[in-house]
């Protein structure tokens, strides 16, 4: 019996749909511990692509129980759009579950997210993805927010509806924030809520029962180490703990229950929204990995900045998630080129360091130190072991997985599931 936890090392958007999909080959159960549907986890089946938000990738697996856990923050019409599509694709959405204790994103959130965003000034914007995410948790910390079970009490879930918006209206109405109808908005939220009510569940419970009965859990991560709100670029990140940590707190697992963590590692780094990133490339190499890689988000569809591996921030993020497997992904988007970088250390007032540093005002002023490796200009979209990949990319990963000190267990070298190999 393993329980696994699979998270992102970078700043989200490394493959992990797809690393997921792979590993849920032999899981019984599949678990989103934190976030929402500001995540877009891509998994490519054949000539199918399905971009998933807010259900766990092991959906598009036959015979895998998919959980939204107490961890997370839930839009009700976003999550009831997203089974209706899976549905109308046949793909049977009955065995997922929805948490009685995760939080729900109410439209006053969405709206707050974008007001704030708006009123920010120049340099203090995060780029959110604008559904709602940092005001629903910042209503779970200040213990005024909606919870999944409400779903289950229809009149009770209405009479703190309309106080919610209400109150929206009148505090943030008068600052010019975009007034919200609440009769409007109950009518849409009461067809989501009924669609959603069979599937609300004590999941703690149901999620210990899988562990009891011997079942291979994948507790699947969202977004990436550096959005973490504790541990990432702050404020330059997200509301959750996007770190292996967060998988206890949200799903009521313990500790110890856990066997094994994945960090999912792409080859070059990217980054989607405003805040600090030292390897990032303004030239036309950035724009290179940016065409070549399809660095557009899943979710907003803005481009993402492009830049170089960073092993200092990776090394960071492998320590405090506690990362046992590496998985790569997207290595063969480095395919033609001829000299590949890699960061090992941040010169910062003209000292060089390997420590990732808590304060973005001196990540703004880091001078990256890299070290150079030859390119391998050959296809690896082919490659199924190890062997069949080139020298130069085996020196590469060989020399990532060095400096960070993990083993790496699985290569992606292209969007489709068969386009993956263990190690
Ligand atoms: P929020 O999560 O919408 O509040 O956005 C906060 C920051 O996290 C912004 O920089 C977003 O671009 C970023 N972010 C949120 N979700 C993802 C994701 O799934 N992938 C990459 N970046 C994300």
């Amino acid at each position: 019996m393993a329980v696994s936890v699979l998270v992102g090392v970078q700043w989200g958007d490394e493959g992990k749909g797809k690393i997921i999909d792979v590993l849920t080959a032999d899981a019984g159960m599949v678990i989103r511990f934190q976030g929402g549907n500001n995540a877009g986890h891509t998994v490519e089946i054949g000539d199918e692509k399905f971009v998933l938000h807010l259900i766990p990738s092991g959906i598009l697996r036959k015979d895998t129980d998919c959980v939204i856990a107490n961890g997370l923050v839930v839009d009700p019409i976003g999550l009831m759009d997203e089974m209706k599509a899976l549905t109308g694709r046949g793909i049977d959405v009955s065995k997922l579950q929805l948490s009685c204790r995760c939080h729900l994103i109410m439209p006053w959130h969405k709206l707050l997210d974008a007001y704030n965003e708006n009123k920010a000034a120049a340099g203090k914007k995060i780029g959110t993805t604008k559904r709602g995410i940092g005001p629903a948790y910042a209503a779970k910390a200040n213990r005024t927010g909606i919870r999944g079970l409400e779903i289950l009490h229809k009149d009770r879930f209405e009479k703190l509806f309309r106080e919610g918006a209400e109150d929206y209206n009148r505090t943030y109405g008068p600052l010019g924030a975009e007034p919200l109808d609440a009769d409007k908005a109950w009518a849409e939220m009461a067809i989501a809520i009924d669609y959603l009510k069979p599937y609300v569940k004590d999941t703690v419970v149901t999620i210990h029962q899988a562990v009891k009965e011997g079942k291979h859990l994948l507790l699947e991560g969202a977004q990436g180490a550096f959005l973490d709100i504790d541990h990432g670029t702050y404020p330059f990140v997200t509301s959750s703990n996007t770190t292996s940590g967060g998988a206890c707190t949200g799903t009521g697992l313990p500790p110890k229950a856990v066997t094994e963590v994945w960090g999912v590692l792409k080859a070059y780094m990217t980054r989607v929204g405003e805040g600090p990133f030292p390897t990032e490339l303004h030239d036309d190499l950035g724009k290179y990995l940016q065409d070549k890689g399809g660095e557009f988000g899943a979710t907003t569809g803005r481009p993402r900045r492009c830049g170089w591996l960073d092993l200092v921030a990776s090394k960071y993020s492998c320590m405090i998630n506690g990362v046992d497997y590496l998985a790569v992904t997207k290595l063969d988007v480095l395919d033609d080129l001829d000299e590949i970088k890699l960061c090992t250390g941040y010169r910062i007032d003209g000292k060089v360091t390997t420590d990732f540093p808590a304060d973005v005002s001196d990540m703004a002023r880091i001078e990256p130190v890299y070290e150079s490796m030859p390119g391998w200009k050959t296809s690896t979209v082919e490659a199924r072991t190890m062997d069949d990949l080139p020298e130069n990319a085996r020196k590469y990963l060989k020399r990532v997985a060095e400096f960070l000190d993990a083993k790496i267990g699985i290569i992606s070298v292209g969007p489709r599931r068969d386009q993956t190999f263990r190690v």
